[in-house]
C-alpha cells in the first residue's frame, strides 16, 4: 500500500518530476519487482513506492547517499543540521574539498553540496573530485524532509553501484523496469541532438536498447524515456515498443512554436500496462 507522498532529498539534472506529475499515468499499476537502473534523484521510484526494488547508478556518491539513509538516517539528519547551523563560502568549500572515508559522512557531504552547490549540477574533475562552485540556495534541510519515510521505503530495496546492464539482466518476467538514461546535453532550434560522449555515449545507447529488447522477451514490463529523436526511435522500432511522445510540461505552457523542444520520447514494453 502506499503511504503518504516521499519527497526526491536530491535534486538531480533530467530529474523526472515533471513525468510523475503529467504523465503519471503511463506507469503500470501491477507488477512484482520494481528495477531502476538510472536513479539519480528517484522522482518514480519516490512517487511509486514499490515493495520490493532493485535499484542502481554508476555515481558512487550518489548510491552512498541512498545506502546511508539506508541504514542510519538518524545520523545524515544530524550531520546535515550541522551543515545547516555552519553553511557559508568557507565551509562549503572546506567540505568540498574533504575526501570522507565513512559511508555516512560521505553521504551528508553529498546531500550538503547537492544542496547548495550552483543549481545542483553534479560534475567533478579528472580526479574524482567534485568540482562545482557555491551556488546560491542556503538552506540545507527542507520542510519537505521526512528521512525516516525514505528510509523506511529504503529497507525494502536493494541499491548497487554498478552499471545499468546488470539490473536490466536481472529483470524477470512482470518486473517493472523504469530506464531514464542520460540523453540529451542540447536541443538546440533545428531539434540537432548532441549526445555527451563522455556522460553516456551512442555505443551505450544501443547496449541499453538490445538490454531492454532481452528484458521485453523475457516478459519484463519497460517504461523507458528518452530523447524525442529519430535515431532514438530506430533502436527501438520493429521490436514491439510503443513509442509516444509527451510534454515536458503541461498542454498549457507550451505553443505550437516551442512544443517540440519540450517533447520527450516514451519506450514503453505494453501500451496498457
Ligand atoms: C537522467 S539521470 C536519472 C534521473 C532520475 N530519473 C531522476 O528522476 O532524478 C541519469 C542517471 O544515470 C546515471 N548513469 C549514467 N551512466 C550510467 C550507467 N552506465 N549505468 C548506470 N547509471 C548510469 C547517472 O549517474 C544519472 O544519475
Amino acid at each position: 500500500m502506499k503511504q503518504n507522498a516521499v519527497v526526491p532529498f536530491l535534486k538531480w539534472p533530467g530529474g523526472k518530476r515533471w513525468f510523475v506529475s503529467n504523465h503519471a499515468s503511463i506507469l503500470p499499476k501491477a507488477y512484482n519487482r520494481y528495477i531502476e537502473p538510472f536513479l539519480g534523484g528517484g522522482a518514480v521510484f519516490f512517487h511509486l513506492q514499490p515493495e520490493n526494488a532493485l535499484l542502481g547508478d554508476a555515481n558512487a556518491d550518489l548510491i552512498s547517499a541512498y545506502q546511508a539513509l539506508k541504514t542510519n538516517w538518524r545520523f545524515v539528519k544530524r550531520s546535515l543540521e550541522y551543515h545547516h547551523r555552519m553553511h557559508c563560502t568557507k565551509h562549503y568549500y572546506h567540505v568540498r574539498d574533504a575526501s570522507p572515508q565513512n559511508l555516512l559522512q560521505q553521504a551528508s557531504r553529498m546531500i550538503y553540496l547537492n544542496r547548495t552547490c550552483f543549481n545542483g549540477i553534479y560534475r567533478v574533475n579528472t580526479n574524482g573530485q567534485f568540482n562545482v562552485p557555491i551556488g546560491t540556495k542556503t538552506a540545507v534541510i527542507m520542510p519537505s524532509d521526512d528521512f525516516e519515510a525514505l528510509s523506511k521505503l529504503l529497507q525494502n530495496s536493494e541499491i548497487r553501484h554498478t552499471d545499468f546492464e546488470i539490473l536490466i539482466d536481472e529483470a524477470n518476467e512482470n518486473d517493472l523496469i523504469f530506464v531514464d538514461p542520460p540523453y540529451t546535453v542540447r536541443h538546440n532550434l533545428n531539434g540537432f541532438i548532441k549526445y555527451n560522449e563522455k556522460l553516456f555515449s551512442w555505443e551505450d545507447q544501443e547496449r541499453l536498447s538490445t538490454a531492454l529488447i532481452r528484458a521485453k522477451n523475457r516478459g519484463a514490463k519497460i517504461v523507458s524515456t528518452n530523447a524525442n529523436h529519430f535515431s532514438v526511435r530506430q533502436l527501438y522500432e520493429g521490436h514491439g515498443f510503443t513509442l509516444k511522445t509527451v510534454s515536458r510540461f503541461s498542454s498549457i505552457s507550451a505553443t505550437p512554436d516551442n512544443r517540440k523542444q519540450f517533447e520527450e520520447l516514451v519506450i514503453l514494453s505494453n501500451p496498457n500496462n
